[in-house]
């Protein structure tokens, strides 16, 4: 049984123990309700770091108004369990006013990556992402931060905001974890009734068809019908797709119809859909050997 991490609330308190910590920090953000996912960021994180922290905060500036945010998954206790099994050092819990007091007016936006895709459709997400998230780097000041790749925009657009505003932070993105029916691990997951349970592993079924797809018919126009099936498909099966794309990465530019693909270029093929009043995402990333991001 591994030492509980010590637990820091306030700003003062985590400045406090930034002030005085030395050697390489390792950063995990989370919003809780940990899973299998969070724990292999926190493995590695503790494996390449002198010190492991993690925050747990459910940002309210990255949810819309008619969003999920007050039914978020809540679950500290077991969150906390996690972390002392993983050996995370530092855990920062903050409320929402001690991050947003009073007459809170800062935000911090990436104007190219954050559009397409979770940005279209959930507009001023990826705005409340960045702030959150550069709030924390300023607080923790780490020298590494992990990020699951099942959120690959949120990767990429965080990677541009660390580039641009010379934070001199490294990140990196780590695969996707998986339930062995290959249903991506989300916090989400648990809202799914049974019969969603059942059917949601379709959405990674698709994903590697479409991968399939790409090899045989790298023709632009017939890869864009295969996408268009697909969304078809899986809107017949009881889902309802928000988005299904074929983008470069890292720059997330959005392939358009007929443009000739090369398959052995970086590429995402990401989705977003509900499936009942869960909304799942899940992508899959091709040639990651040849990204510059
Ligand atoms: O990926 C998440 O859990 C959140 O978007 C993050 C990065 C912790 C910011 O609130």
């Amino acid at each position: 049984m591994s030492n509980s991490p010590q637990i820091f609330t306030t700003i003062a308190e985590i400045t406090d123990w930034r002030r005085k910590a030395r050697g390489q920090i390792g950063f995990v953000p989370t919003m809780g309700a940990l899973h299998e996912g969070h724990a292999t960021l926190l493995r590695q994180i503790r494996s390449r770091c002198d010190t492991s922290v993690l925050s747990i905060f459910v940002n309210p500036t990255q949810f819309g108004p008619k969003e999920d945010l007050s039914k978020y998954p809540k679950t500290f206790e077991r969150d906390l369990e996690i972390a002392a099994r993983e050996g995370v050092d530092f855990v920062f819990a903050p409320s929402p006013t001690e991050m947003y007091p009073f007459g809170y007016s800062t935000f911090v936006e990436e104007t190219s990556r954050s559009l397409p895709l979770c940005g279209k459709v959930r507009p001023g997400h990826f705005r409340g992402v960045t702030t959150i998230v550069l709030k924390l780097f300023n607080l923790i000041r780490p020298d590494l931060a992990l990020f699951g790749l099942k959120d690959a925009q949120q990767f990429f657009v965080l990677k541009k905001m660390i580039q641009d505003l010379n934070l001199g932070i490294r990140v990196e993105g780590i695969p996707t974890v998986r339930e062995k029916d290959g249903l991506a691990l989300s916090s989400r997951n648990a809202y799914l009734s049974g019969e969603e349970r059942e059917k949601a592993p379709q959405l990674h079924q698709a994903l590697l068809r479409i991968k399939e797809n790409l090899k045989t018919h790298p023709s632009g126009a017939s890869f864009t019908r295969s996408l268009e099936q697909t969304e078809k498909d899986l809107n017949a099966q009881g889902f309802q797709v928000q988005y299904l794309e074929c983008l470069e990465i890292p720059e997330l530019k959005p392939l358009k119809d007929g443009d000739p693909i090369d398959p052995t270029r970086p590429l995402c093929i990401a989705l977003a859909a509900y499936l009942g009043k869960t909304r799942l995402i899940d992508n899959i990333i091709l040639n990651e050997e040849h990204l510059q991001v």
